[in-house]
């Protein structure tokens, strides 16, 4: 399904295509195309050039370990486990260099996830990125190291179906994107004054 947003001002295709679908076709992901989306996760910025992300990746090849990662997720991304890969990123909340907090951690773990989805959309691969799975259990079968935060479970896989998935969710896949107006999101040097945009 394509999805591709129209938008005020002129966006990178990439970014435009991206979306976030549930459903997967069965096809499974080449280890080659997995290391080219873990090699632009990899070569995304970070304070101090911390690259506090860390990916752990399960593909359906080895269903132990696509468990592992399956069993995290909360019955509401039941449709995630259609998917051929599911992929826990983690951050690192603290500098290696010296062990203060690192508060921008999450915020660079993020920056290289978008760089993971943007890259999975040049192979014509679609991700879905998940919030929704047990944080706990997580940490605890995959046995994170202290000082190691999961963020986000990502499904990723060729576009699926939509008419394959449950009824609710099938009409969900075909609502429209929305995103805030641009006026909502950016201002001036002070908040509330509009953004220098002609
Ligand atoms: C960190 C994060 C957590 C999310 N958690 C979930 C989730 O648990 N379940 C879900 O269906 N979608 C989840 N989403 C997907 C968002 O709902 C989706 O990105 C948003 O609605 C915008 O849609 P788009 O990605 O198609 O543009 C999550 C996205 C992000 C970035």
């Amino acid at each position: 399904m394509d999805k591709t947003i129209e938008t005020t001002f002129p966006v990178h295709e990439l970014i435009a295509r991206r979306w976030s679908p549930r459903a997967f076709a069965a096809d499974p992901v080449s280890s080659a195309t997995l290391g080219s989306l873990l090699e632009a996760a990899r070569w995304a910025p970070s304070c101090f050039n911390e690259q506090p992300w860390t990916y752990l990746v399960a593909t359906k090849d080895d269903a132990e370990a696509f468990e592992r990662l399956a069993s995290c997720l909360v019955d509401a991304n039941g449709w995630a486990k259609a998917a051929p890969v599911l992929v826990l990123s983690v951050a690192q909340t603290s500098f290696a260099r010296n062990g203060k907090p690192n508060r921008h951690a999450l915020h660079d773990v993020g920056l290289a996830t978008e760089n993971f989805v943007l890259e999975a959309v040049s192979h014509g691969l679609v991700s879905h990125q998940m919030a929704g799975f047990d944080v706990e259990r997580a940490r605890e079968v995959t046995g994170l190291p202290q000082g190691h935060e999961p963020v986000a479970m990502i499904a990723i896989g060729h576009p699926g179906d939509p008419a394959a998935l449950p009824a609710p969710l099938a009409e969900r896949e075909s609502a429209p994107r929305v995103r805030k107006e641009l006026q909502q999101i950016a201002y001036g040097s002070r908040w509330g004054d509009p953004a220098p945009l002609g």
